[in-house]
């Protein structure tokens, strides 16, 4: 692959131009462009979906900080089936693009009203929470660490409520030393818990995933 150096670096901090020059050389960015997904974080769940096969037809799963849509839209390609028009339902803080085969609703998963309306969009038990949330990071490595956490732990408690017995929980957190609390947690309530680092995820970058399967109805 060719690198590509930022043509013009003049008047641009240089944070900004090292994103820039990281975005143009980074093969996820430009996959994600080919392939037709809205960010390069759509590789992650793919990576981690061929690890751990959670994304069956059929199944119905919950999509926690979807926005722009990239997770969104790898699960509604794996779980569509004939009977099941929208399978995914997804929510953000932010506004997203609307997208065939899912339910999208914008709302903070922290408050109790979004919490509700998402209960309700749901409707039933569902066999997946996926959470992709993060907040924008500050650069201080233990706010980022504690307040990505909260994100972590609040779908959780999310999931508990809504999952089907032996359904998955998926997570993103930042590695710091509260995330072991989280991981022991989740041994109480899927029968099997692992740490996971997606290919697609950045080696410099402190993100991993929990994944939790085979969910105990009673905690
Ligand atoms: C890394 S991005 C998700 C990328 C997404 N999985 C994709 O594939 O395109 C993290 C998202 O979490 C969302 N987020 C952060 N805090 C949230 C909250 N309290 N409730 C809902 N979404 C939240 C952010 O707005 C952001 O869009």
């Amino acid at each position: 692959m060719k690198f590509e150096r930022v043509r013009s670096a003049r008047g641009r901090r240089l944070s900004s131009t090292r994103w820039l020059q990281r975005q143009l050389n980074d093969p996820y960015v430009q996959a994600a462009k080919r392939d037709g997904y809205r960010s390069r974080a759509a590789f992650k769940l793919l990576h981690i979906d061929e690890r751990f096969e959670l994304l069956t037809p059929g199944k119905r799963v919950v999509d926690l900080g979807a926005a722009p849509g990239g997770w969104t839209q790898i699960a509604v390609e794996r779980v569509e089936s004939e009977d099941a028009a929208k399978s995914v339902v997804a929510i953000d803080i932010l506004e997203m693009e609307p997208l065939a085969g899912a339910e999208i609703l914008v709302g903070d998963i922290e408050d109790e009203d979004a919490v509700a309306r998402l209960r309700k969009a749901i409707g039933a038990p569902v066999d997946l929470v996926l959470s992709d949330m993060a907040t924008s990071t500050t650069g201080h490595a233990s706010t980022d660490h504690l307040r990505t956490l909260a994100l972590a732990e609040a779908a959780f408690v999310f999931a508990c409520e809504v999952l089907l017995p032996g359904g998955g929980f998926v997570t993103k957190v930042f590695q710091g030393a509260d995330e072991p609390a989280l991981f022991e947690a989740m041994t109480k309530r899927f029968e099997s818990v692992r740490r996971f680092k997606p290919k697609a995820s950045r080696s410099d970058s402190v993100e991993l995933f929990l994944v939790g399967t085979g969910f105990k109805d009673a905690g």
